[in-house]
């Protein structure tokens, strides 16, 4: 399978002059979705998480069927206001602004080691906040793994785990 075939690049989305790279195809093919996530599975594995965790709202498509394929949990990493309970907050800049992500207190037990799961990584700004903020619950962050990643913009860098991508696109 190359996952190539079911990623469409939509240009000038959501800003003129980027290129919005789409994996509504890839989840809309029953066969091309299943293989990405036994790919994903298997490269996840060997990090042996307790846990997984998805950042909302893209990353929870990919962290829920995983979770299911390794037979472990999941849990979520969610925007400011939308998690009830004790919670903990993390802000982190933005080009134009900040944002604040969430994740209830309780949801790791100090030292769960946990992978981090989204759908693509662009400049690293938001699983680097993920991370951060799993690290202030206790979570022992072993990884961190993607379906996209655009090298062109060197998110990697700004991620200190080993970061997984099962396809990359270099413009
Ligand atoms: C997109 C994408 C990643 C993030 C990548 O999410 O799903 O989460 O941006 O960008 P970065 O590496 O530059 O931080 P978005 O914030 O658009 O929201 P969504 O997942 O709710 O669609
Ligand atoms: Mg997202």
């Amino acid at each position: 399978m190359n996952l190539k075939d079911h990623i469409r690049g939509i240009p000038d989305f959501p800003k003129p002059g980027i290129l919005f790279y789409d994996v509504s195809p890839l989840l809309a093919n029953g066969a091309a979705w299943k293989a990405a996530i036994d790919e994903l599975a298997e490269a996840v594995h060997p990090h042996k998480p307790d846990l997984l965790v998805g950042i909302e709202s893209r990353g929870f498509l990919v962290a829920a069927p995983l979770a299911l394929a390794l037979g472990i949990g999941f849990i979520m990493v969610r925007k400011h206001g939308k998690l009830p309970g004790d919670k903990i907050a993390h802000s982190y800049d933005l080009e134009y602004g900040t944002d604040t992500i969430e994740v209830q207190s309780d949801a790791v037990k100090p030292g769960q080691r946990v992978v981090v799961l989204d759908d693509l990584l662009a400049t690293g700004g938001t699983m680097a906040a993920a991370i951060n903020l799993l690290r202030q619950v206790g979570a022992d962050v072993r990884a961190a793994a993607f379906l996209v990643e655009l090298t062109f913009l060197n998110g990697r860098d700004r991620i200190d785990v080993p970061s997984i991508s099962l396809t990359a696109y270099d413009e």
